[in-house]
């Protein structure tokens, strides 16, 4: 079939009031560029003519300026799940100017199948190719693009010649039934392939064919800090020292690593420990350090659902794909942040957290308990179903003025039942085998900034008796005086008691 080449605003024209919109993508690989920039557009002129023109948006993840930045400074979203991470948003979220509701990743694909979400009108999806059977050759994350692009009802390509024909194979797209038809999802080791190297897509849903070059515009790490390098290194001990007492399988455990400077210092670091041996990872995201690690043969495969290398690796990836062709596969993200297969492979889980409390409850998404920052992401997919679940984050933030271990998190998101690891740059907490008033004592004399840890002693004492003693007069008093006075240091138990 031949498809219609169109620019990006004959497929925005295309795009009307009040149509839900699947993307494909996951972070800004793979996520559209030029119809959701045309689209803003659109949205501007409408309103200014004092039309309403507002949509709905669903993702992989997160995207980038080029959809989640342009829509939000145009006002353009009524609602937007599962995942975000542009500041222009995040503020339209938090002034409810936009409908965000936070999904555990994995979730979503069944979910829309089952139609909790309607009808989903239109589906962007970024390629490297199409044919004219409708055989698709994805970028460089896939998202939701499979259950995006199987319901949509008209469907829009983004051709970018930035990204090599010589991709192909490097996809593993599969759709599982739902239940009660689900059957296992036969993946036994991260490089299992279960599906096929291309989307198939109805070419008649094809409305159009947008040509583009851009890029995904992921900027470089900067080289880890003080503070997150001391994390790097605890991380690193911690799993050295559960290796040599025989722990961990001589082989190892596949790696699921986070997002952000952290992670990508964490993963560093492995690459530089001679104590542990080579490993896989099967995780949602690779970042600039993992195609180091694959260079040098540390990390001899990945599984993800997105390559977010910043545009300078990503070169460096496409000048040298015939090396990584067969170590990197990328899958949907209800495969790649699949519950049943991270439990079956027995993964290693490191998360960022905002804020831990001292009985191992963690807040990932809600800064002072009422800010949406990003969204909880894949976190909970790994952290409840991982062999093992390491948190990290620096002591303090904001130069001191908050602890990040607080005596209770604000905002729960992963409960001290999933949480079995606690580190930052003082040291590492592992609370498994311990009761709450131990685990209490392990973070706060192990993990917490030293200033902080007479106000989180005293609170701990000052608990109701119980298994857990928590005291609720007092139990936000960190947070408080952060509201009230700017600095936690300022914490004054006297008023609540
Ligand atoms: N209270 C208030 N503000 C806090 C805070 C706290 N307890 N902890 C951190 N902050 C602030 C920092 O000061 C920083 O502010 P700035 O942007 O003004 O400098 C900001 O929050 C980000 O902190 P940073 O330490 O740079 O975090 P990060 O980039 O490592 O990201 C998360 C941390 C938790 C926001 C991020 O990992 C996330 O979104 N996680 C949820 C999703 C997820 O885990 N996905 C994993 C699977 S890929």
């Amino acid at each position: 079939m031949a498809y219609n080449y169109i620019t990006a605003e004959e497929a925005a024209a295309m795009i009307n009031n009040g149509d839900t919109i699947g993307t494909s993508g996951f972070t800004a690989p793979g996520s559209p560029k030029l119809i959701t920039e045309a689209l803003a557009a659109k949205a501007l002129k409408e309103q200014e003519a004092g039309r309403e023109f507002k949509v709905n948006l669903f993702s992989g993840a997160s995207t980038s300026d080029h959809v989640d930045g342009v829509m939000a400074r145009a006002n353009a979203y009524n609602m937007r799940a599962p995942y975000q991470n542009v500041p222009d948003l995040r503020k339209r979220i938090n002034a409810h100017d936009c409908h965000y509701f936070d999904r555990h990743l994995s979730e979503m694909a069944q979910e829309v199948r089952y139609g909790t979400y309607g009808p989903i009108d239109v589906a962007i999806i970024e390629a490297a190719d199409i044919n004219e059977k409708g055989e698709v050759i994805l970028g460089c994350g896939l998202g939701n693009v499979t259950v995006f692009a199987s319901m949509a009802k008209k469907i829009f390509i983004e051709l970018n010649d930035r990204l090599p024909k010589s991709l192909l194979g490097m996809h593993d797209v599969y759709m599982p039934l739902d239940p009660p038809y689900r059957r296992e999802i036969p993946i036994y080791a991260p490089n299992d392939r279960i599906g096929s190297p291309v989307l198939k897509i109805d070419p008649s849903k094809v409305m159009g064919i947008v040509r583009t070059s851009s890029y995904d515009c992921v900027k470089p790490f900067t080289a880890p800090d003080a503070t997150s390098a001391l994390i790097g290194k605890n991380v690193v001990n911690f799993l050295v020292g559960e290796y040599k007492a025989g722990r961990l399988p001589k082989e190892f455990l596949p790696l699921q690593s986070g997002v952000g400077n952290v992670a990508n210092a964490v993963l560093y670091d492995l690459g530089e420990s001679k104590d542990l041996p080579p490993f896989m990872m099967y995780t949602e995201v690779i970042q600039d350090a993992v195609l180091e690690l694959l260079k040098k043969g540390k990390c001899t495969f990945a599984s993800t659902c997105s390559m977010t290398f910043s545009d300078t690796t990503e070169q460096e990836l496409f000048a040298d794909l015939s090396y990584f062709h067969d170590k990197i596969m990328m899958r949907p993200a209800e495969i790649s942040n699949n519950p049943e297969v991270i439990r079956r492979l027995g993964v290693i889980a490191m998360n960022t957290a905002l804020e831990a409390d001292i009985f191992g409850n963690v807040n990932s998404t809600h800064v002072l308990g009422h800010r949406m920052m990003n969204g909880i992401g894949g976190s909970g997919d790994f952290t409840r179903n991982a062999y093992l679940s390491i948190f990290s984050c620096p002591s303090v933030s904001k130069g001191g003025l908050i602890s990040n271990i607080v005596p209770m998190v604000a905002h729960p998101d992963h409960s001290e039942h999933s949480v079995d690891v606690i580190v930052t740059d003082q040291g590492i907490a592992d609370l498994r085998m311990k009761d709450p008033v131990q685990r209490a004592y392990e973070i706060i004399n192990n993990c917490a900034h030293p200033d902080y840890r007479p106000l989180l002693l005293e609170y701990l004492k000052s608990g109701v008796p119980g298994q857990t003693p928590i005291n609720l007069k007092c139990a936000f008093a960190f947070h408080n005086a952060l509201n009230e006075t700017g600095d936690m240091h300022n914490v004054d138990y006297s008023k609540y008691m």
